[in-house]
């Protein structure tokens, strides 16, 4: 499995709190067959541009070895509702140096500048991926906007959680709907800390093998992540058995 989206690095963001607790959450990814990780932290000018991001990747990637996982390096940037906020420049804010670029919608509005956005993106060579938009309330009701930056050429990754239910029904269907007219190309765990991490990926994955089959199963929590970030992961499927 590759995990494309975790708040693994601690005191960065308001994910692991800890190196403790990043190492519990590399043992329950190592549980879960998760043997690539990206770290995703909130995209900060602050946290970019000090250099304290690397220092803190740096100690958790050597931890990740000691589990069998390969860490790498990203960010998770905010759609701010006041478009002043968002970063002019996207280099170096791309996943695992790729061409990749994790894009977050606020959970209840897409703000009216987000075609904008990703079109800024574009243009910079990177292909945006939304990040949970199955979470995203006004985007679930809003079925042009969501046609919108399909047809733009923006991927689109689930949350485990929302798949298992934990971020209620609503999230749920709409991940389900968007697994099942294919129009998801990941389910990452986007987790914050240890608790839930393993089980909530292979219940994730058991109900995504259900609704699609267990190839387009691999093809989200690993195969097409593997094509794009252009190496083979070594992990194991999770048994359904
Ligand atoms: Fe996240």
């Amino acid at each position: 499995m590759i995990d494309i989206h975790s708040h693994v690095l601690p005191g960065v963001d308001d994910g692991a709190s800890s190196l403790e607790a990043a190492k519990l959450m590399l043992a329950e990814a190592q549980k879960a067959g998760v043997r690539t990780i990206i770290a995703t932290p909130h995209y900060s000018r602050e946290l970019h541009e000090n250099g304290m991001i690397d220092q803190v990747f740096d100690a958790v990637r050597n931890e990740a070895l000691r589990f069998g996982i390969k860490l790498l390096k990203g960010y998770e940037v905010k759609i701010h509702h006041y478009p002043g906020r968002m970063p002019r420049d996207f280099s170096g804010l791309d996943l695992a140096g790729t061409k990749l670029i994790l894009l977050e919608l606020p959970l209840d509005s897409v703000p009216s500048y987000t075609p904008d956005l990703v079109y800024r993106v574009q243009l910079q060579g990177f292909v945006p991926i939304i990040a949970h938009p199955e979470r995203c309330r006004r985007l679930g009701r809003d079925r042009e906007m969501l046609e919108e930056l399909l047809d733009a050429g923006c991927l689109m990754q689930i949350d485990a959680a929302s798949i298992t239910g934990v971020n209620g029904g609503r999230a749920k269907r709409f991940a389900r709907k968007l697994i099942k007219k294919g129009k998801a190309s990941f389910v990452a765990s986007d987790a914050h800390r240890p608790y839930g991490y393993s089980v909530w990926y292979t219940k994730a994955y058991k109900k995504v093998v259900k609704w699609v089959g267990q190839d387009k199963a691999d093809d989200l929590f690993r195969n097409n992540a593997a094509d794009i970030f252009g190496y083979v992961d070594e992990g194991n499927a999770v048994d359904v058995s």
